[in-house]
């Protein structure tokens, strides 16, 4: 055993001698390379890009949309062609207009509320936002009114886009002396009010103010006024919800069921009779404003009137407008029109 372990050693010290003794030759040639390795595992598949994209820009979605759309008068209201060239009108009846508006500038070209008035990526590449959701929208920001622009409405939800059209363009009378846009004037500081304008009023549009509950002048009377910001109509479901069900692209009236999950035996808007309790309300304030001369045929007599006068025929006027006969938001639309006919009483 001890002579193996004596060769051993020798062996191991003569391998360790030898090479330091013997001089370095060229280095050999490089061996073959060994076989390839097996392939890693696939990793997770991203999102199809297409698939993503497809979903909306399909013939089917697009073709359905856009056949409702054209039919509305969004598409094709005559209202877009007359007025869509009017610098004071195009942010709202022209959707080169409405674009250029939000921007803070102006196009008078005039064309319909289209596609891409209401939709948009924003700027190309950007599809998508920090969420990974699509950006689809136009606008869905909070608006400030024009008739006062301290007063925001935000329905936080992509029915902003509509808020930004629908909505007054002249503000209810104020009890003090006032000088209007050629509108509506007291120069004489008496109380006496003088109608300059047949269009006197707060235009065609003004759905949005109601559903916050807001816009008529409110006269003291028998019934409280609920305050902005009550309603279900206004907190629990908003124009798309109602105007769009389905995600129709029709913007006419709505269909009964977006109404039936609220109300599920609704066959109809006349709920509790509220349309038809408006409607007698109306009729009943149409009859004292033809008495008191500010009113005929259904149209504003231009003529100076005492404030109250003025301030009654705007609520009659801003009801009519918003021609939703009070669904909008019964509950103010009653105060006001009860309020106001007792105080022309
Ligand atoms: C939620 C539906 C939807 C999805 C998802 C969608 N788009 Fe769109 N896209 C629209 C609508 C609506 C328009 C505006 C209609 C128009 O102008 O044709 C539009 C417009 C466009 C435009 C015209 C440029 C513009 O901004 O006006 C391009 C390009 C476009 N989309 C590409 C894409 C691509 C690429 C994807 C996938 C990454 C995509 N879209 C995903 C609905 C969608
Ligand atoms: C007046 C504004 C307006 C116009 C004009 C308009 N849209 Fe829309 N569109 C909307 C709103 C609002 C929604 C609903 C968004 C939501 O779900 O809240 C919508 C939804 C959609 C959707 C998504 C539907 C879904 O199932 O989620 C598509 C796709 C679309 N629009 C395509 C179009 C096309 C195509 C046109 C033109 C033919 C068009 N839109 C014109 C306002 C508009
Ligand atoms: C760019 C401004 C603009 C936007 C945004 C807009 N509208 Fe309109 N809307 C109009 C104009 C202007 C008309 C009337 C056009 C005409 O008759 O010539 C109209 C008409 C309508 C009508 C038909 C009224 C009637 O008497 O037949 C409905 C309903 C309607 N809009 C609902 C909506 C809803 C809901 C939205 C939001 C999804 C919306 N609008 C967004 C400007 C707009
Ligand atoms: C703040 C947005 C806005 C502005 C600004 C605006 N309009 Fe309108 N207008 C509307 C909306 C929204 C409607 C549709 C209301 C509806 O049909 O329910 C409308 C409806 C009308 C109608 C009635 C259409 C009908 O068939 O009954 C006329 C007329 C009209 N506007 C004229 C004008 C003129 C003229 C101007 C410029 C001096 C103007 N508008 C400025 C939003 C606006
Ligand atoms: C609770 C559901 C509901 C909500 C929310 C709602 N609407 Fe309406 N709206 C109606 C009903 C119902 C009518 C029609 C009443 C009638 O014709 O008797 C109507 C009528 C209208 C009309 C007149 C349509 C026509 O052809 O006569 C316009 C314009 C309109 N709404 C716009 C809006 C806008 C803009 C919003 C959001 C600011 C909105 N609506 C929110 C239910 C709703
Ligand atoms: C998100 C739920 C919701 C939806 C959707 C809804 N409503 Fe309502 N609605 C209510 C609630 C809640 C009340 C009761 C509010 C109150 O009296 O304080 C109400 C009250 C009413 C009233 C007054 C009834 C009365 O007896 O005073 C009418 C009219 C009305 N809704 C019509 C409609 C119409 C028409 C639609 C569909 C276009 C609709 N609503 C959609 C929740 C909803």
């Amino acid at each position: 055993m001890r002579d193996f372990i004596r060769l051993l050693f020798m062996v191991l010290l003569a391998f360790l001698i030898i090479p330091a003794c013997v001089k370095e030759g060229p280095p050999g040639l490089n061996g073959l390379d060994g076989a390839d390795g097996t392939d890693g595992a696939d990793g997770a598949d991203g999102a199809d890009g297409v698939a993503f994209c497809i979903s909306c820009h399909n013939n089917e979605t697009v073709e359905t949309f856009e056949a409702e759309w054209i039919a509305s008068n969004h598409g094709s209201g005559w209202t877009l062609s007359r007025f869509g060239g009017w610098d004071r009108c195009a942010p709202c009846h022209s959707g080169v207009g409405f674009i250029a508006s939000l921007a803070g500038g102006e196009d008078l070209s005039g064309s319909p509320i289209r596609c891409a008035s209401c939709h948009t990526h924003g700027e190309s590449p950007v599809f998508q936002d920090e969420d990974g959701n699509p950006v689809f929208m136009r606008t869905k920001e909070a608006v400030a009114l024009m008739v006062d622009p301290t007063r925001i409405i935000d329905l936080e939800s992509n029915a902003n886009l509509c808020v930004n059209c629908h909505q007054p363009r002249t503000a209810a009378p104020a009890d003090i002396d006032q000088f209007d846009d050629d509108v509506l004037i007291d120069p004489a500081g008496d109380g006496m009010y003088t109608i300059t304008s047949e269009h006197y009023g707060p235009h065609h549009s003004p759905q949005s103010a109601l559903l916050e509950g807001w816009g008529g002048y409110e006269f003291a009377g028998s019934l409280a006024y609920p305050g902005t910001k009550a309603h279900p109509h206004r907190t629990s479901t908003d124009c798309v919800e109602c105007h769009m069900d389905g995600k129709n692209h029709l913007f006419t009236v709505p269909a009964i069921s977006a109404c039936t999950s609220c109300h599920p035996n609704a066959t109809n808007y006349d709920l509790g009779g509220k349309v038809t309790t408006v409607q007698a309300l109306m009729e009943e304030l149409a009859t004292m404003l033809e008495e008191e001369g500010i009113l005929h045929d259904g149209h504003v007599v231009t003529g100076t009137y005492p404030f109250g006068v003025t301030a009654a025929y705007y609520n009659y006027a801003i009801v009519v407008e918003d021609q939703s006969k009070g669904v909008h938001n019964p509950v103010y639309v009653e105060a006001l029109l009860t309020n106001t006919i007792e105080a022309l009483q």
